[in-house]
C-alpha cells in the first residue's frame, strides 16, 4: 500500500519543536483537530494519516493544505509497514488517533469493517508506537479519542462517567469499547504513556450528512422526507465540535498519563426536538413559510438495538483541566445550519455518487 504525499521531503527540510501524527484527519472532528494544531502550533509538524474512505474528504483541509507545517499521507492504519516507515521517517513524539468506521447504522450492516479498523487498526497503532518509541517515553504521548457508546444505554436518570462499568450494545460501540481496552491494556503492560477521552455526539460544520444534523439540513434544502427512527424519543447530549476541540488540546498537553476523560456538552435533546429545531431554522433561514419543514418529518422503522439516552458527567475534566464548552446549543446549532446553507457546494459534493446507493439501501424501503 503507497502513500500519497506533497513532495516526499515535506516536512523534512528543518527542525520542528514536535512531530505529530493525526488519525482520521480528513474526517469530521479529525479535520477540526488538524486545522486546530496547524494553525495554534505553527512549530509542531502535523501529519495527517488518513485512508480516505467515504467519509475522508480532503475538501474539509483545503485552507491548510499549503501549510508548511501539515503533511497529508493516504493510507491504512492497518498497514503495520506504512506505519513503521512513517514513525521512522518523522519521529513522532505524539500520537491523536481518530481514524475510525463511525456511524452506527453503517456497522450494523457490515460489522467487519468496524473491527478491522477499530480494532485491528487501532491495535496495529499502538504496536507501532510501542515498536517505534521503544521504551524511550519521556516526552511521548498516543491519546486515543473515543465514544460515550462504550458505556451503553441510560434509563430516563442518570450520567455516564468514567467509573461506568462498559457495556456497549452495537457493533460500532463495541469494536470502539475493545480499542479502548487494548489501549489501557498498552499502558498497563508496557508502560505506552495513552490518554484517553470518550466523548458524546458532536455536530458542526464539515459533518458527513449520513449522521442525524447534517441528513436532516440537507433533507430540508431539498424537500425530501425527515426520518426518524421510532418515535424520535432517544436523547443525546450535543456538544459543538470546537467544543471538542478545545477538550482535545486541554488532554493532550495536561492529561494525566493512563487516565480517562469524559468529555459532553450539557445539553441533552430528543432527536424528535433537534429535528424540529432544524426545521424552524431551515425555513426561517431559506425564507420558507413557517412550519413547512415540519411536514415533512417520518417516522421510520428503529434502528436495531436503539440505546435510549447518553449523558455525560464532564466533572473531572472541568475539574482537572478547567475545560467547560463555551457553545451553547442554540447558538451552535444556529452556526451549523448557516454553514451547511452557505456550504451547499460542499454538500452535494459529498452527496454524490456513493452516498446515493448509501441512502437508498438504508432508507429506501424503511
Ligand atoms: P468520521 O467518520 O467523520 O471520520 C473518520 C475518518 O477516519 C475518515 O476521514 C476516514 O477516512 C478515516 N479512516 C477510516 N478508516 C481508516 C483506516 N483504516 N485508516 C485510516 N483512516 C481511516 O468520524 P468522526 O465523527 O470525525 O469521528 C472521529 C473519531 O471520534 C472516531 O474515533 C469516533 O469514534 C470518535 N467520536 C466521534 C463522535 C461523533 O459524534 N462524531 C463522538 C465521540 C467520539
Ligand atoms: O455518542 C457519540 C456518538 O455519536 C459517536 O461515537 C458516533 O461516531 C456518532 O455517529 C454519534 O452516534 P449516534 O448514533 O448517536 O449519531 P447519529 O447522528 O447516527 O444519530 C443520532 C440520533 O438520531 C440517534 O438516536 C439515531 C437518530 N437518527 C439518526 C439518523 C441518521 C434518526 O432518528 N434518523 C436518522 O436518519
Amino acid at each position: 500500500m503507497g502513500m500519497t504525499e506533497k513532495p516526499a521531503s515535506a516536512g523534512l527540510s528543518r527542525e520542528w519543536a514536535h512531530r505529530l501524527l493525526i488519525t482520521g484527519g480528513a474526517g469530521f472532528i479529525g479535520s477540526h483537530v488538524v486545522r486546530h494544531w496547524v494553525r495554534r502550533y505553527p512549530e509542531t509538524l502535523v501529519v495527517n494519516l488518513d485512508a480516505l474512505t467515504y467519509a475522508g474528504n480532503l475538501e474539509n483541509l483545503r485552507d491548510v493544505e499549503n501549510e508548511p507545517n501539515y503533511v497529508f499521507v493516504k493510507g491504512d492504519i492497518g498497514d503495520a509497514a506504512l506505519l513503521a516507515r512513517l514513525f521512522e521517517r518523522y519521529a513522532f513524539d505524539g500520537v491523536i488517533h481518530l481514524a475510525a468506521e463511525s456511524h452506527v447504522d453503517r456497522s450494523i450492516t457490515d460489522p467487519m469493517a468496524f473491527i478491522r479498523t477499530n480494532v485491528m487498526g487501532t491495535a496495529q497503532l499502538l504496536h507501532a508506537a510501542k515498536q517505534a518509541w521503544n521504551g524511550a517515553y519521556a516526552g511521548k504521548r498516543f491519546y486515543h479519542i473515543s465514544t460515550d457508546e462504550v458505556y451503553g444505554s441510560l434509563g430516563e436518570t442518570g450520567y455516564f462517567t468514567e467509573q461506568t462499568p462498559y457495556s456497549p450494545r452495537s457493533p460500532y460501540s463495541a469494536a470502539k469499547a475493545s480499542s479502548d481496552h487494548f489501549v489501557r491494556a498498552f499502558f498497563h503492560t508496557y508502560g505506552l504513556p495513552v490518554v484517553l477521552s470518550n466523548c458524546s455526539n458532536n455536530y458542526g460544520p464539515y459533518q458527513f450528512p449520513e449522521k442525524l444534523i447534517p441528513l436532516v439540513i440537507h433533507n430540508i434544502r431539498h424537500r425530501k422526507p425527515l426520518p426518524v427512527y421510532g418515535k424520535g424519543l432517544n436523547v443525546r447530549d450535543w456538544l459543538f465540535v470546537g467544543d471538542h476541540v478545545a477538550a482535545i488540546d486541554a488532554i493532550f498537553h495536561h492529561g494525566r498519563l493512563g487516565e480517562t476523560y469524559n468529555i459532553g456538552g450539557h445539553s441533552e435533546r430528543r432527536n424528535i426536538d433537534i429535528v424540529k429545531t432544524l426545521c424552524r431554522l431551515v425555513d426561517e433561514r431559506l425564507g420558507r413559510p413557517a412550519g413547512e419543514a415540519e411536514g415533512l418529518i417520518t417516522f421510520v422503522q428503529d434502528r436495531a438495538g436503539h440505546d435510549l439516552r447518553y449523558a455525560i458527567d464532564a466533572s473531572r475534566l472541568e475539574n482537572e483541566l478547567g475545560w467547560k464548552p463555551a457553545m451553547t446549543f442554540e447558538a451552535g446549532m444556529a452556526l451549523t445550519v448557516d454553514w451547511y446553507l452557505d456550504n451547499g457546494a460542499w454538500l452535494e459534493s459529498v452527496t454524490s455518487g456513493a452516498y446515493q446507493q448509501y441512502y437508498e439501501k438504508q432508507y429506501g424501503n424503511r
